[in-house]
């Protein structure tokens, strides 16, 4: 059924129960693709779903209106888990004008078709739909260039696209009816470190311009996840991930051959814990890495282990360490570790990625050759302890 976010306002989305990866990482909880439909002189869709979603979407529009009768689809995000039921919508609905962004307009075109009534809207253009209207906000790159929001200003509602969104299906819709808003909290900050993480600078300057605007909300509806009736901690976290802020947390993520990178990485986080320190271990392999990458947001200190294999560092480090150069994390000092039998290559291309990451390395790195002895193991350990106190605000 769909449901009423306010007066002749509702949600006409899809839950996605089933998925479990989204271009690239692990969604254990599923997701939903939310779409809005306003009744208003003009009838307004807001977004549509996944390809396959578009039987469930319709079948909630017509509980409420014949589909036929929509006047405007409003576009948000070109991305193919908002537009992919597009064409079979538009095809249905012939509306008589599609919103969107100038590189919403050429993303839809070269996925689609051209000859859609598309009508281009910039940051400030309102339109009226009869007793309210819609004032659009261009949010480039969060999450593609032609990425918009949408706000219903009558009703204070933010159609917020991707921002403020997290993989979770549930049977509730909003923030305020979870049982377990810890799961969905932790969700909301996965989808922020896997899918926004290198656009920081991007969400402070849409939250400081949300201000200027001062746009107050009463609902903060992403596409994505839970509807926000009390959105107050998720703007301050995206305020907080968004400047780089990060916890006195260290992480240790590592992988090993024969045990002796782990011995290391076991010294080291004795010590980072001698210090006080939040440490969270992570051997690759055994966790995916868009699950590391979630805890990577807010930590300060990242230690990194891998053994020498065929004179370059373990494959699974050189796939995480790929993955977390495209998200470009800020405000982090590094260290690298590894054993090693003879060449010894592992640590110094691990600092060679790091420092073109920009990330700070706080030590040259140290290796251990074939099996750290008792000695080298209490100096590592003194090194954790070490590295946390000058690195980490403990
Ligand atoms: Fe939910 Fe960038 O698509």
């Amino acid at each position: 059924m769909p449901i009423e976010l306010a007066p002749n306002v509702f949600w006409v989305g899809a839950i996605d129960w089933d998925i479990r990866e989204f271009h690239g990482y692990v969604t254990e909880r599923g997701s939903t693709y939310n779409a809005f439909l306003i009744l208003d002189d003009k009838i307004t869709l807001i977004d549509t779903v996944k390809k396959e979603f578009v039987p469930e979407l319709l079948e909630r529009v017509a509980a409420v209106v014949d589909p036929e009768k929509i006047d405007y689809i409003v576009s948000n995000h070109v991305e193919m888990d908002h537009s992919g039921g597009l064409p079979e919508v538009m095809a249905r609905v012939k509306p008589e004008k599609l919103f969107c962004s100038a590189m919403g307009k050429a993303g839809l075109s070269r996925h689609y078709q051209s000859d859609w009534p598309f009508e281009e809207v910039k940051t400030g253009h309102e339109i009226s739909l009869g007793r309210r209207h819609l004032l659009f906000l261009e949010t480039p790159m969060l999450h593609w260039p032609d990425s918009m929001m949408s706000f219903l200003k009558e009703e204070q509602i933010l159609f917020s696209s991707d921002g403020f969104g997290a993989h979770f299906a549930s049977s509730e819709r909003f923030d305020d009816q979870t049982k377990d808003y810890a799961a969905y909290f932790h969700q909301l900050k996965k989808y922020y470190a896997n899918i926004l993480m290198p656009f920081g600078s991007l969400i402070t300057r849409l939250l400081n311009s949300v201000d200027q605007l001062h746009l107050d909300f009463k609902l903060i509806a992403p596409d994505h996840g839970l509807l926000l009736r009390d959105p107050g901690k998720v703007l301050t976290a995206y305020r907080k991930w968004g400047a780089g802020e990060v916890e006195p947390k260290a992480l240790v993520i590592y992988d090993t051959m024969w045990g002796s990178t782990e011995l290391m990485a076991q010294a080291l986080i004795n010590g980072l814990i001698d210090a006080g320190a939040e440490t969270l271990p992570y051997r690759l392999r055994r966790t995916h890495y868009s699950d590391i990458v979630t805890d990577v947001l807010d930590a300060g200190l990242l230690l990194f282990g891998s053994p020498t294999l065929n004179n370059t560092m373990f494959p699974s480090m050189g796939e995480f360490l790929t993955y977390l150069q495209g998200l470009r994390p800020q405000h982090k000092a590094a260290a690298c570790f590894g054993s090693y039998g003879w060449s010894g290559q592992a640590v110094s291309q691990m600092n060679q990625i790091l420092e073109a990451m920009k990330i700070k390395l706080v030590h040259e790195g140290f290796q251990c050759k074939y099996l750290p002895t008792l000695h080298e193991l209490v100096e590592i350990r003194a090194r954790g302890e070490h590295l946390a106190r000058e690195n980490l605000k403990l």
